[in-house]
């Protein structure tokens, strides 16, 4: 008795999902939307030290090794959201990550040593094995989102 009433909210629910832009992250841990936050903090980050390795920015060390002491801090926090349950919409992530998680941790471990390698070279204003290090993390984030994430936004 006090199913049907809700099929017409549901068919309605349904149908509002189909035409929003952003479906609602109802996970009560919001996952999706904790990892999703995390990872445009990555890119907000990552940009002026990629602006720098193309000569489109002046490196000044204090701001470039800020940078890379930042990217440092967030490189490791969004894995924990990729949790057992935390596969469900609006996630861009394959299946491959929970299907294939020895590799999604490889891939994690890859970028975790690149972001590190930025870290040391910072502070040294040796601009060729800078460029070399930002260029590494950006095929490193790359690198797992082929693996990993999927094209549909
Ligand atoms: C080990 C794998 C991995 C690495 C490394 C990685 N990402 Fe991602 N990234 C993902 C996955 C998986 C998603 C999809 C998350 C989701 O939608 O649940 C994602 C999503 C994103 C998004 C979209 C967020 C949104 O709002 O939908 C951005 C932006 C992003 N990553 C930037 C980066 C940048 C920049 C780097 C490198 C500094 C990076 N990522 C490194 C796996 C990775």
């Amino acid at each position: 008795m006090r199913i049907i009433p809700l099929l017409p909210i549901l068919a309605m629910a349904t149908l509002l999902g189909a035409c929003s832009d952003r479906i609602k992250d109802t996970h009560p841990q919001q996952l999706v939307s904790k990892r999703q936050a995390l990872f445009k903090q990555f890119t907000k980050t990552l940009e002026p030290m990629g602006l720098v390795a193309r000569d489109r920015q002046d490196y000044v060390k204090a701001d470039f090794m800020a940078s890379a002491v930042a990217l440092q801090e967030l490189s490791n926090k969004p894995w924990v959201y990729f949790a057992a349950d935390g596969n469900y919409p609006p996630t861009r992530a394959k299946p491959e990550v929970w299907s294939q998680a020895g590799e999604f941790k490889l891939s994690q471990d890859s970028f975790l040593a690149s972001v590190n390698k930025l870290v040391e070279v910072s502070g040294s204003a040796d601009l060729p094995a800078i460029r070399a290090s930002v260029e590494t993390v950006e095929k490193s984030c790359k690198s797992c989102h082929d693996q990993f994430r999927s094209d549909r936004q």
